[in-house]
């Protein structure tokens, strides 16, 4: 098992990319064109925003892109100085066996108000020589004269179907056996976040020959939903001694955080209103009661007080 597997598994071509179809389908025109204006990809962590900006590097720069392509993290730990010393060091440059030159810069939305500008007017000052990709989380972050500036493309988290699909892929490639319930709960933790979907897959295949529901609630230290819902149960039916005990095993052998638990009892409460398995007033009375345990928790009180006055309450 040599190397982390979202490096292994990262696609490099555009059309390897999984979801994001209508993205893909506006980069391959500018590849076709062999040109591009500045872009922006915007969008939450582990959705595809380096990948792509590496799969579209390659694609219209060619054999010779390693030359003409400069890559840098705004949130440089030297500085953001370095960061437009690079930039213009590589700008004054004309391509070389390329149609153009490409400066990949990311994590843009940690840059300062004042950095950005700087940002942009560098961009104008190099607009014949190179093209940039901006990458951030949050396009809010970013002053109007750059997004103007840019083509903007919007990143949304991957389907939990086309997840699925990847980790069978990576899981099968890597001759690993696998639950298909595991999988599934592994899609279900990572909440449209390939990264994590992957790291959580390689770091449960690292336990064992198979990758089974048991080592993912290791991996993830999250509480086994049906734990969570039966101890739900247990105290709404007036088993207090029950649900304590549930409790005590899921925070106390299993290590799972207050906080977290806290916050697997909203979901599973959640779950039940949404399937209609709970009355409204019920579910009023409930949420306020969770979001009690869940402040006083954060303010440092012992979690595991916390918890057992909110089963209590639930009686
Ligand atoms: N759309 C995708 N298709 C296939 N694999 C993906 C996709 N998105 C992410 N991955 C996997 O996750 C890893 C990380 O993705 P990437 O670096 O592109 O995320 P990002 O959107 O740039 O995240 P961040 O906002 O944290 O920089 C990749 O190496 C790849 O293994
Ligand atoms: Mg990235």
């Amino acid at each position: 098992m040599a190397g982390p597997w979202v490096e292994k598994y990262r696609p490099q071509k555009l059309e390897d990319i999984v979801g994001q179809q209508h993205i893909v389908k506006r980069l391959e025109k500018y590849v076709t064109q062999s040109s591009m204006p500045n872009l922006m990809f915007t969008g939450p962590a582990g959705v595809g925003k380096t990948t792509t900006s590496l799969a579209l590097v390659k694609s219209i720069l060619g054999d010779n892109w390693r030359a003409n392509f400069l890559e840098l993290n705004a949130s440089d730990a030297r500085g953001i100085d370095t960061v437009r010393t690079n930039i213009k060091e590589f700008c004054r440059l004309k391509p070389v066996g390329s149609p153009l030159r490409i400066v990949f810069l990311d994590e843009v939305d940690n840059m300062t108000k004042d950095a950005q500008h700087a940002l942009r007017r560098e961009m104008e000052m190099y607009s014949k020589t190179a093209s940039f990709i901006l990458s951030c989380n949050y396009s809010s972050k970013i002053i109007d004269p750059i997004q103007s500036r840019c083509a903007i493309f919007r990143f949304a988290p991957i389907k939990g179907q086309d997840i699925l699909k990847r980790l069978e892929f990576v899981t099968e490639s890597e001759g690993f056996e696998y639950d298909e319930t595991a999988i599934q709960s592994i899609v279900y933790f990572a909440e449209g976040d390939m990264r994590k979907a992957i790291n959580i897959l390689q770091a449960s295949a690292s336990m064992g020959e198979k990758i089974t529901d048991e080592n993912i609630y290791d991996v993830i230290s999250k509480a086994k939903p049906q734990d969570v819902s039966s101890m739900v149960s247990k105290a709404l039916s007036g088993d207090f001694m029950g649900a304590r005990e549930l409790l005590r095993e899921v925070m106390v052998l299993q290590g799972i955080s207050g906080e977290d638990m806290v916050n697997q009892i909203y979901q599973d409460v959640t779950k039940r209103i949404m399937g209609e398995k709970m009355a409204d007033d019920i579910y009023m009375d409930i949420i306020e009661k969770i979001a009690q345990a869940d402040f006083r928790i954060r303010e440092g009180a012992n979690p595991r007080i916390q918890l057992e006055a909110l089963l209590a309450q639930f009686l």
